[in-house]
């Protein structure tokens, strides 16, 4: 299940741009990992079902491309938006604490592969600036210290996204 988010609607109305074709699958998955900042089984399964394709179809085209970043199951992941909005709110100082607090680059995984750490673009939250994403929350006018905070908890809960 996708989670009805405002990245969510994003994605419906990319589909709905797209007239829900098949033939656009390339493009809609660009998007989707703009938005999301990676694409998952859930978002990649919920694309199939959207354009009627069989989701494996839809899972050989995203592996293939490198292009595409994959979260892999189990994994947990912090999601910065670098929108405008979340960038004047200074959310690269946060980004960099995660990337110091974990030892993890942006675009990549700790090397324990347990955390990895994305970007997306504005996804419609502007007024709650900056926002950071761990696995599915988004955590709002987020500060170093909470999400910090949110991201330990997460590893030690062992909980995946
Ligand atoms: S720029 Fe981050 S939510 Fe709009």
């Amino acid at each position: 299940m996708l989670k009805d988010d405002n990245r969510k609607g994003m994605l419906e109305k990319v589909l709905k741009e797209n007239d829900y074709q098949e033939s656009a699958l390339l493009e809609i998955l660009h998007k989707a990992q703009e938005i999301y900042g990676y694409l998952d089984k859930n978002l990649l399964t919920y694309v199939a079902n959207v354009l009627k394709l069989p989701p494996s179809h839809v899972f050989g085209v995203a592996t293939f491309y490198s292009y595409f970043k994959l979260k892999a199951p189990g994994q947990h992941v912090v999601t910065g938006c670098l929108g405008t909005a979340c960038y004047v709110k200074e959310v690269e100082d946060i980004m960099s604490a995660i990337e110091n607090e974990f030892n993890v680059k942006r675009g990549g995984s700790t090397s324990d592969g347990k955390l990895s750490l994305f970007m997306t673009r504005c996804i419609g939250a502007c007024a709650m600036a900056p926002n950071i994403i761990v696995d599915d929350e988004v955590i709002g006018k987020a500060t170093k210290e909470v999400v910090l905070e949110r991201i330990k908890l997460a590893l030690e809960g062992g909980a995946s996204a």
